[in-house]
């Protein structure tokens, strides 16, 4: 028996141990939101996160996750209440065909929990393994931008500001919001 947890219920399976967790998660407790893509570690559509870390699970066996926190896509954010990364994929229109897209927000919110303000090299960097055959990716990076520290603070200041027209200069003229 294989006890550990999964979007934060306690669970247990009993089954063959060599069986990957993306399996164990689609197929027994029916959770179908990450995709089976090349099982072999090698497009990330398959990921899920191991205390914290992105894994791919189509090569992770389940006697690895003994005792582990498992959270995958199901546990991210609900219809109700997304996951800000998930609010800013809506509003940077980021899936095309979808397919890669649970695998992505994987990655992206396990490296916005550990670097809140990621430079563009650290978003090339952890999306790296995380393969869109529909050519998202540079939305994908606007999206992590706009959700990190500093894009955050740049939305802010944008919402505090009100431009407005000056007919005497004919210059725009920025001010507080108030
Ligand atoms: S399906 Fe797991 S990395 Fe491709
Ligand atoms: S949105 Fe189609 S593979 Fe990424």
């Amino acid at each position: 028996m294989i006890n550990f947890q999964l979007n934060n219920s306690p669970v247990e399976v009993d089954i063959d141990p060599d069986t990957p967790l993306l399996w164990v998660v689609r197929d027994h407790f029916k959770l179908k939101g990450s995709k089976f893509g090349c099982g072999m570690g090698l497009c990330g559509a398959c990921t899920m996160h191991l205390n914290g870390e992105a894994v791919r699970t189509c090569t992770l066996p389940i006697s690895a996750v003994q005792g582990a926190v498992i959270t995958s896509i199901e546990g991210l954010g609900t219809p109700d209440n997304l996951h800000p990364l998930q609010q800013a994929w809506v509003e940077h229109s980021v899936p095309q065909c979808g397919y890669c897209q649970s695998g992505q927000l994987m990655s992206a919110s396990a490296l916005l929990a550990k670097n809140p303000n990621p430079s563009d090299d650290d978003i090339v960097t952890a999306m790296n393994g995380n393969i869109c055959r529909c050519g998202t990716y540079s939305k994908i990076k606007s999206a992590i931008k706009s959700v990190s520290k500093s894009g955050a603070a740049a939305m802010r200041n944008k919402e505090s500001m009100v431009e407005t027209f000056d007919p005497a200069t004919a210059n725009l003229k920025r001010e507080a919001n108030s």
